[in-house]
């Protein structure tokens, strides 16, 4: 089946919607420079413009063969998945390219876990700790203008490994990862930072929500505040 790369001529025009092509993103993430930063658990990936995810579903497969491969058992492997997931991140403009993309990346999540783990070692907790995870990570918003659809800033949680288990997440305002800044509130954090952001600002204003570490199967129960 050939793919579609293009919706409309008019969404071409005025926002520049042209899906990759499958054979162009696997060269893409191919070159070796990629291919080192996709066979790591922390390193990060923002995709800018994520249209429907042709990218991020990639290297979302790509992390998670990895994620496989370096496990030492059962339990490792659960955790390391949901590592691997956190580290991808989008914004795209457009309502129904996101439900899309949050769709797409969640439909990845859950085939390769079932492909990968026996029906006895599945567990809901870390498919609801996923959506959740997808759901941070999958901004709706304007990159160029680092917003939301409302004007609000845009949103990206950082989520740091802690011990074997755990998993400490913190918020950062996406202008604040550009400029270099702190997380939201400066929840001061002395261990080291993922590349994708950066040391803690203590005159950070905007208020913020604070996360306990918790074991990455029970990322789903931090929704509530
Ligand atoms: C050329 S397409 C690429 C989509 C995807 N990266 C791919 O390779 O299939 C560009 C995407 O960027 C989105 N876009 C355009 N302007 C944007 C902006 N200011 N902020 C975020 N996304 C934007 C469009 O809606 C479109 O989905």
């Amino acid at each position: 089946m050939s793919e579609k790369i293009i919706k409309s001529a008019d969404r071409v025009k005025d926002i520049g919607e042209v899906f990759t092509p499958r054979k162009t993103v696997d060269f893409m993430l191919d070159q070796p420079e990629i291919k080192e930063k996709v066979n790591s658990l922390t390193a990060t990936f923002l995709e800018p413009s994520a249209g429907e995810g042709a990218f991020l579903v990639e290297l979302l497969r790509r992390k998670l063969s990895f994620a496989t491969e370096q496990s030492k058992d059962v339990s490792d492997m659960q955790n390391k998945f949901l590592q691997a997931l956190s580290t991808l991140y989008g914004i795209e403009l457009m309502e129904d390219n996101v439900e899309l993309l949050v769709m797409n990346m969640a439909n990845t999540f859950r085939d390769v876990y079932f492909n990968t783990f026996k029906p006895e070692d599945q567990s809901q907790k870390v498919l609801k700790s996923a959506n959740i995870i997808i759901s941070a990570n999958m901004a709706q918003g304007d990159t160029l203008k680092r917003t939301t659809a409302t004007g609000d800033p845009i949103i990206f949680s950082e989520w740091k490994p802690v011990g074997n288990n755990k998993v400490q997440r913190t918020e950062y305002t996406f202008d604040a990862i550009v400029e270099g800044e702190g997380p939201i509130g400066s929840v001061q954090n002395e261990a080291e930072q993922l590349s994708l952001f950066a040391e803690p600002d203590e005159d950070e204003e905007t208020e913020a929500k604070n996360y306990l570490p918790v074991k990455w199967e029970d990322v789903y129960k931090q929704l509530t505040d």
